[in-house]
């Protein structure tokens, strides 16, 4: 990589971002591109949609925004941006708070990160640009200049909505620098960047009763009060709050019900009339939206709170419970993966869907109208298909519980087992039971779960392992079977030649000895039983093989393995019966002799180059799937 083309390249698009004008000439820009001038939550939605939509499993639909980080939550997704749609409107919602209600480490806080790493990125384009009055505290939005009296006619000329006042700080500057200039007063771009306290504001809560509201809205500087005589100076204040930082764009409220109502009140005001109360100032205009997130205990006891009832009715709630579905929690665990140091491990094949089939399970609720197993119900939300069950039945599982999901093992504890258990084994591979004893240990250590809980989870975790069992039978079987195609051919000529005799009444000849055999009615009936072709209708059988062997050698064709269906799903069948005990002496012959350890170093060769395991991974499974046979 070229370091110094690739700075300069670097620079030079920090460079386009610049933009430094008067406000005559932004006001030429939003003549052009209205956009600009947009209000916060409309500016969120339009970046949400910008990413794209789709419509994608069961019909949900899916916003690319997000659908390269969050997996599986597509019903809380919606509701978010349903939020973000009715807000950009202008309607009753955006002047409610946001609020995330879910199970721990279910994805909250990251649904919010990508939403603020979003605005980042959006501003930083040309559809997102934002401009703001320059040296603003609150980087305000410069038709805020234009006076009350002249909007109707703005509105009416250009279609452009304008809502807000000055802050004290512009409007210090309006009279006393540019002498009530308007046009004259500066503007420029800004990126928003939460590094940079611009556009993008985070409160989170510590000590209630330490903890000082000027956190959330600004405060009195004190060293440059003397210097300009009065507390009601704006010279004299620090609009630096976390509302302040956030105008224009998001502020993050971290656990919001923990903090003392003091705090509350203020961001209702925010929400309710986009006003901040600040020191000695009248209410300071701010349009940004708030978005928080809380557990469920606290929720309840919020809900519970009578004084608290004015406030409920202010908030929006989006549950985010724990997702459902296998195949999106195995995308959770590559992401996390990814994100850790384990990028050297080996992660065995099967691993992580063993774990989240584990993890799913500890979510799901019994169905109390339906019989279905926990591991059928699994199967279902994953898309499978099971005999008996059609869509419509999914649907009405779903809709039985309103907080399935809420409860049950979050994807950071799985993946804090899986890095344990490597890091102290010092493993170079973690398998599907190293996996699953992992997961088994830390439930003796996890404090939050109950006995009883414990005891279900357990018990899961045998269902996770009983699925795996199949899974890796079969994995190993399909290994030994592929070595065998060769066999398949050797049996299936073996049979021709016999059911050839057989049909002629003919007695076959041992190449090796000349001896003179019957046909091997044994062998016969062993194949064809694999199929149920009973013992009257073998003949029938027998010669309708050899008319298709005919037909085809008049074509000049020769008859094989797969020249016939149902004979070859015979020899199949009769050969994956030969294999569980071919399987089982070799996988688990102390001292495998030579032909055993040829056909055990195929089987691995095999694993590894077509199945994804690494030599370590590949010979326990051999092993494990040795000792399962021999139970
Ligand atoms: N559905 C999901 N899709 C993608 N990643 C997820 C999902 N659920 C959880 N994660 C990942 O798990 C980790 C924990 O999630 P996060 O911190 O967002 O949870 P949270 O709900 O804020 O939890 P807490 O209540 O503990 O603050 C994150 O790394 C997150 O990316
Ligand atoms: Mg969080
Ligand atoms: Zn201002
Ligand atoms: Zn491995």
């Amino acid at each position: 990589m070229d370091l110094i083309k690739k700075l300069e390249e670097f620079r030079t698009q920090e460079q386009s971002l610049n933009w430094h004008g008067t406000f005559a000439d932004y006001f030429d820009i939003v003549k052009d591109k209205p956009r600009v001038a947009e209000l916060a939550h409309a500016r969120i939605f339009n970046m949400i949609l910008a990413g794209g939509v789709a419509t994608g499993k069961g019909g949900l639909t899916t916003y690319d925004f997000f659908s390269s980080e969050i997996f599986g939550l597509e019903k809380a997704l919606q509701q978010v941006v349903e939020y973000f749609n009715s807000a950009a409107q202008r309607l009753e919602v955006r002047k409610r708070i946001l609020l995330l209600m879910g199970p721990v480490g279910g994805g909250k806080s990251t649904i919010v990160s990508i939403l603020k790493r979003g605005l980042e990125a959006y501003t930083r384009t040309a559809a997102g640009a934002v401009y703001a009055i320059t040296g603003c505290p609150m980087h305000e939005e410069p038709l805020h200049l234009i006076p009350h009296e002249l909007r109707d006619d703005f509105m009416r000329e250009y279609g452009i909505y304008i809502e807000g006042d000055l802050c004290p700080h512009c409007r210090f500057e309006l009279e006393h620098t540019y002498a009530g200039h308007i046009e004259r007063v500066p503007v420029n771009r800004v990126l928003f960047s939460e590094k940079k306290r611009l556009g993008i504001g985070t409160f989170s809560p510590s000590d209630p009763k330490s903890q000082d509201v000027s956190e959330l809205t600004g405060s009195i500087d004190l060293s440059t009060i003397g210097e300009y005589g009065s507390e009601s100076d704006p010279r004299a204040y620090r609009f630096d709050g976390e509302l302040n930082v956030a105008n224009r764009g998001m502020a993050e409220f971290i656990e919001m019900l923990k903090v003392d109502e003091r705090f509350l009140y203020v961001l209702l005001t925010l929400s309710q009339e986009q006003n901040i109360k600040t020191g000695r100032f009248s209410m300071i205009y701010a349009d940004e939206v708030v978005v928080s997130h809380t557990n469920e205990t606290e929720y309840q006891a919020f809900v519970g709170n009578k004084k608290s009832e004015a406030l409920q009715d202010r908030i929006i709630l989006v549950k985010v419970p724990y997702n459902l579905r296998v195949s999106d929690e195995v995308r959770i665990y590559e992401k996390l993966l990814k994100q850790s140091a384990l990028q050297t491990v080996h992660i065995a094949p099967h691993t992580l869907n063993v774990a989240s089939v584990f993890a799913v399970l500890t979510r799901l609720e019994a169905s109390k109208k339906a019989n279905i197993s926990l591991m059928k119900k699994l199967k279902l939300y994953d898309g499978e298909e099971i005999e008996g069950y059609k869509s419509k039945d999914v649907k009405d599982l779903q809709d039985e519980s309103d907080r399935e999901g809420m409860d049950g093992i979050s994807p950071r504890y799985v993946i804090n087992r899986l890095s344990s258990a490597l890091v102290k084994e010092g493993a170079t591979c973690i398998n599907p039971i190293d996996a699953l004893r992992a997961l088994r240990d830390g439930l003796e250590q996890h404090t939050s779960v109950s006995r009883e809980q414990r005891e279900h989870y357990l018990n899961l975790i045998g269902e996770a392992r009983k699925e795996y069992d199949e899974i890796a039978r079969r994995e190993v079987q399909k290994a030994f079977v592929y070595s065998f195609e060769e066999s398949a051919r050797t049996l299936l000529n073996n049979y021709l030649d016999n059911v050839e005799s057989y049909c002629n009444n003919q007695k076959m000849h041992d190449a090796f000895t000349g001896e003179e055999l019957e046909p091997d009615e044994g062998l016969m009936r062993s194949i064809e039983e694999q199929i149920g072709v009973s013992d009257t209708s073998r003949k029938a059988f027998r010669e309708e093989i050899l008319i298709r062997i005919s037909t085809l050698a008049r074509r000049g064709q020769q008859f094989d393995y797969m020249s016939h269906e149902r004979l070859r799903e015979a020899i199949e069948k009769k050969l994956f019966a030969d294999l569980r005990d071919v399987v089982k002496i070799t996988t688990s012959a102390k001292t495998p002799d030579p032909e055993q350890l040829r056909r055990i170093n195929d089987v691995i060769d095999r694993l590894i180059k077509e199945h994804g395991y690494c030599a370590v991974c590949a010979n326990s499974l051999l092993q494990y799937v040795g000792s399962l046979l021999n139970r």
